[in-house]
């Protein structure tokens, strides 16, 4: 079986990001079948359609062609008021662009949703689903993650969470599955 090229975006900008944890957790159970890379959105200018020009900002080149070249993409957000954090929201515009060229055009992906709070960051999740099929980007259904109470998971960057561990274990294999039924 080829291996697959997953681009994890981090929609959190904080240093010490529980969803950059997660992310890290995600990409260490990841069965061979896949090799997971986050790709960093910190740099992207805010996106602006008077900038697709035949020369858009070398940040925007760079972001397209690296999730042009990915097989799958994995979100993963925090919630920031109910929904993603601008920086993802960004990210999201970015590459969705110039039209009709998009760079997640048809990519298979999955949304995990982080929060310390109770409620796992649903909103955020939905709101990301919500923009998908725009994308016609197949999205894993099930299993959903939704990544509460997660300040408890952690100790520093370690995972102590056994049941926790196995979720994730759980999810990324059922993604690596979904990966090989969707990915072009
Ligand atoms: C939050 N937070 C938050 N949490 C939540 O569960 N639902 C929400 O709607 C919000 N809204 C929100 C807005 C803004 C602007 C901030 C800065 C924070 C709290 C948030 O979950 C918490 O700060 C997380 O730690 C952010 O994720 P990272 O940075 O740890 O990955």
């Amino acid at each position: 079986m080829a291996t697959r090229n997953i681009a994890v975006i981090v929609g959190s900008l904080r240093k010490e990001s529980f969803t950059r944890k997660v992310a890290q957790s995600m990409i260490e159970l990841a069965p061979a079948s896949l090799h997971l890379e986050i790709v960093e959105i910190r740099d992207l200018p805010l996106y602006n359609q008077d900038d697709e020009t035949a020369h858009p900002p070398a940040a925007f080149t760079a972001f397209r062609e690296r999730i042009a070249q990915a097989d799958a993409i994995l979100f993963c957000t925090p919630e920031y008021n109910r929904s993603v954090s601008g920086a993802l929201k960004n990210a999201i515009d970015v590459g969705s662009r110039p039209y009709g060229k998009a760079a997640y055009q048809g990519k298979p992906c999955a949304v995990v949703s982080v929060s310390p709070g109770a409620l796992g960051g649903f909103g955020a999740n939905h709101h990301l689903r919500q923009m998908l099929p725009f994308l016609d980007m197949p999205c894993m259904p099930a299993p959903e993650a939704y990544v509460g109470g997660v300040a408890d998971k952690y100790d520093g960057p370690r995972l102590i969470d056994d049941g926790t561990r196995d979720f994730f274990q759980t999810f990324i294999d059922a993604f690596a599955a979904w990966v090989e039924r969707h990915a072009k």
